[in-house]
């Protein structure tokens, strides 16, 4: 396995680009079997979870290819509708075929997904608004065994659970819909730019889906829906991600291909703390500073913080002056990167699903270990701030969600070497 040394405590500066965002080309991956047409898609990141994808389109009977950021799907010969166990334990996302499987199929079996690090993971809102569209559901075995045989039907869902909207369970529920009889009306859909990235590729294969970008989509079902060319909305999480890098070290670095308008709350927080920074169309200059305030930060489904940036903002909030209050309301177990920072010398306590950061005047070098994508992220932000080496084992989870990682980093002015263990 792989690890990373950095060489932390110096101020970054430069220039990187983003790469498509992981959490659009996914169900947009999944949404593309919807048709016998081709889709050719842009922008897309060469990172572990879209190969885990095309592996699952491949083993479904799609041909793919996928050279200079560009995917083609030729979903015509699919011939399963079984996501086998081994494919889903790999990557969670992969439930985003479900929806998509019974449309096409009018059945599926689909193993159910485990849970992971940042907590219990459920589906019952994505079964509950299948069957509501006239899916007949069972669970067997660990399988979800799903059948439509008199094909779906639309009808009026309340898709909000008790942490309030659900990405994933929406995307299903949209792809289920588009195809489905008649009219469809989602209730509490979740807004994430991602999952309108995934509404505009549906709307424009044909479907009739309004209300985008709000949390109530209404869906007229279409008889069919063709191929077309799409582009990948920047990562905003990597956006983020990078942001934090350059402040936590007081650099001045430039973001650009992204979308900073997609990153509501996080930018409030950005400012509270006093980091300033220049928006453009497609760019972030961050301009760094030697100290910024403590924050209250509570993750909440967008346009609130994002729970996707929580640790990373954590790691930055271990260098402020006071303390920081960090309540996670999406997640309330993602809190495994805590330990680990406070090996790099942070002052952290969790209680529950909130987090009390009191603010250090450094951080130390020192052995940790990646768990998660997004905690691997926090260690290595914490890791470009601290002083000497810093050594991050089980790099392997931050290639499922950050392409090209180490040479953006060094094109800031980071000292990383990647070794083996
Ligand atoms: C998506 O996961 C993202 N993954 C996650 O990003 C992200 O953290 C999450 O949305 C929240 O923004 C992808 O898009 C591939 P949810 P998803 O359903 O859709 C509860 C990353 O690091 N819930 O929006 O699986 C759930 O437990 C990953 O890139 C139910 O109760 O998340 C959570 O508390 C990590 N029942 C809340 O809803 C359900 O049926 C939001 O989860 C489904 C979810």
């Amino acid at each position: 396995m792989e690890k990373f040394e950095i060489n932390g405590g110096k101020k970054l500066s430069g220039k990187i680009e983003v790469s498509g965002a992981k959490n659009a080309v996914l169900p947009i991956m999944a949404a593309s079997i919807l048709t016998k047409g081709k889709s050719i898609i842009h922008n897309v990141p060469g990172l572990e979870d879209v190969f885990t994808m095309i592996k699952i389109l491949k083993y479904l009977g799609a041909g793919v290819k996928f050279e200079n950021k560009t995917l083609e799907i030729d979903p015509s010969g699919i011939n399963k509708f079984v996501a086998p166990y081994e494919f889903v334990k790999t990557m969670r996302a992969s439930i985003s075929l479900l929806g998509p499987l019974i449309a096409k199929f009018k059945r599926a079996e689909f193993s159910l997904p485990g849970g992971c690090v940042i907590g219990s993971r459920p589906i019952d809102l994505h079964i509950k608004g299948l069957q509501k569209l006239g899916a007949d559901i069972k669970i067997n075995d660990g399988y979800i065994i799903a059948n439509a045989n008199d094909g779906l039907k639309g009808n009026y869902i309340f898709l909000g659970g008790n942490f309030g909207s659900s990405v994933l369970a929406t995307c299903n529920v949209m792809c289920a819909a588009v195809l489905a009889e008649g009219e469809t009306a989602i209730e509490f859909a979740a807004s994430e730019p991602e999952v309108v990235d995934l509404a505009d590729y549906l709307s424009g294969m044909g479907a009739k889906i309004y209300g985008t970008g709000s949390s109530f989509l209404r869906i007229e079902g279409v008889k069919k829906l063709d191929g077309i060319e799409w582009t990948i909305i920047p990562d905003r999480i990597e956006t983020g991600t990078f942001v934090l890098a350059g402040a936590i070290t007081g650099g001045e670095i430039v973001i650009e291909k992204c979308q900073p308008y997609h990153l509501g709350a996080f930018w409030e927080k950005i400012s509270a703390s006093g980091i300033t920074y220049d928006v453009g169309k497609d760019y972030i200059r961050v301009n760094g500073r030697p100290s910024w305030k403590a924050l209250d930060v509570v993750t909440l489904p967008y346009p609130g913080f994002p729970t996707d940036l929580q640790a990373q903002m954590m790691a930055f909030l271990s260098l402020a002056d006071g303390v920081s209050i960090v309540t996670e309301k999406i997640f309330p177990e993602r809190f495994i990167h805590v330990l680990e920072l406070n090996r790099l010398g942070t002052n952290i306590i969790r209680d529950g699903a909130t987090a009390i950061i009191r603010g250090v005047k450094n951080l130390h070098g020192a052995k940790v270990m990646a768990s998660d994508l997004r905690a691997s992220a926090a260690l290595v932000i914490a890791g470009l701030a601290a002083e000497g080496k810093t050594e991050i084992s089980r790099i392997y989870h931050l290639r499922r969600g950050y392409e090209d990682f180490e040479k953006k980093l060094k094109n800031i002015g980071v000292e990383i070497k990647t070794l083996e263990e």
